[in-house]
């Protein structure tokens, strides 16, 4: 029989990318719970909508009724929790979200799947994961010349949105350490690729340019990001899942770093080749604006241990992995209208508007 699997927000960027890979694997059935946030989208899994190993339910992960009876009626195998508030912008705006769903939430799940993973026994238990997907954004801000971040680095989050994430992680920890719960966490670096919502910095800056829009690089545009190909991720939660030690934490990276500026000025030079052209190159939108306030400066993952203990490596090089990505967004037309339009069309125009 299938494994079940319980996905929280997989109606998301990195969530339906981890669906839409994992259920072609018939060893597995999915049952998505998702709140459908702004930033959730059931478009991105149109394609699995009647998948007979697939099932979406709406709900949220704080409702502790829904979660319970999800759990009581699917008996997982494990759940992989994405469910999250996730832009750092709309955080510095307004917290009590990500509050609400990355600290609040994240405890409602883990409560209601320690009572589940408690009533079982034998086998079932003893095979039970529950797989917690976090982000590089934990350890805080490097220097220059500062190693990347390993699994040992203290946290030092910044933003409110790393704040509940770093909450929500140590949540996780003492899950495990307390009841015993097989609890296992992945903090990854910035993904990039299909479905991600264009209020971050890769999509908006395409859809921008194809556009001919100014595009807004905040500061100075040197801010270092390590980048990851969505896919390369999903492969490594999956890993993490597969053979992953309970009670363990895994670093996921690109090694690839690089300054906002480049990663914009690549952008440009792809929509130029790929799109109607402009009166002038697209790299002469860039538009300097004001800073994020508490804007990290450098993020760097050190993903040896995932490399060395379960034998993930990224697949996919950032040359390969933007150039697919811009073809993509140039390519779904439908997609970018209907996330474009409505609450989003607000958030830009309030959010970049002096
Ligand atoms: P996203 O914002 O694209 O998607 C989040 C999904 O969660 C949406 O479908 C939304 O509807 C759903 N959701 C939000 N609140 C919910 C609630 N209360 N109950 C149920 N569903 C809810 O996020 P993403 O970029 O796909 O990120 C997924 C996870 O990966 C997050 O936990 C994030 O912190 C982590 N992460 C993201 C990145 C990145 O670069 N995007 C990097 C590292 C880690
Ligand atoms: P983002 O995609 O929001 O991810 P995160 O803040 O979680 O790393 O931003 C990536 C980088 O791009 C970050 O240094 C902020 C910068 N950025 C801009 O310069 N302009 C923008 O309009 C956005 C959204 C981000």
């Amino acid at each position: 029989m299938a494994k079940k699997l319980i996905v929280t927000g997989g109606a998301g960027f990195i969530g339906s990318n981890f669906i839409l890979k994992q259920i072609q694997d018939a060893s597995f059935s999915i049952v998505n719970l998702d709140k459908l946030t702004y930033a959730g989208n059931i478009r991105n899994l149109e394609s699995v909508t009647n998948h007979p190993r697939y099932q979406f339910v709406q709900g949220d992960i704080g409702d502790r009724q829904v979660v319970r009876d999800l759990l009581r009626q699917h008996r997982p195998a494990a759940v992989v929790h994405f469910a999250a508030e996730s832009h750092v912008d709309r955080s510095i705006r307004g917290p009590e979200d990500f509050i609400q769903t990355n600290v609040n939430g994240t405890f409602a799940l883990l409560e209601e799947t320690r009572a589940f993973w408690t009533e079982l026994s034998g086998e079932e238990r003893e095979a039970f994961r529950f797989v917690h997907i976090s982000t590089d954004e934990v350890f805080g801000s490097l220097g220059p010349s500062d190693p990347p971040f390993r699994e040992s680095t203290q946290f030092a989050p910044n933003s409110p949105y790393a704040a509940s994430k770093a909450a929500s992680d140590h949540l996780i920890r003492a899950y495990h350490h307390t009841y015993g719960l097989p609890t296992l966490t992945t903090n990854c670096s910035n993904n990039y690729g299909p479905f991600q919502f264009p209020e971050k910095l890769i999509p908006l800056m395409i859809l921008n340019a194809r556009e001919g829009k100014p595009l807004p690089v905040y500061g100075d545009g040197k801010n270092v990001r390590d980048w990851l190909y969505v896919e390369d991720h999903c492969d490594a939660i999956a890993t993490v899942l597969r053979t992953g030690r309970p009670g363990e934490t895994y670093n996921v990276g690109g090694w690839n770093e690089k300054q906002n500026l480049e990663i914009v000025n690549t952008i440009c030079d792809l929509v130029d080749e790929n799109s109607r052209p402009l009166q002038k190159p697209r790299r002469e939108l860039i538009a300097f604006v004001k800073d994020r306030p508490g804007h990290d400066r450098r993020y760097a993952m050190d993903a040896t241990k995932i490399g060395r203990e379960l034998g993930w490596r990224p697949k996919e090089t950032f040359e390969s992995g933007i150039r697919k990505t811009v073809r993509w967004y140039l390519d779904h037309d439908e997609w970018v209208k209907d996330v474009t339009s409505g609450s989003y069309r607000k958030w830009i125009e309030t959010h970049y508007s002096v």
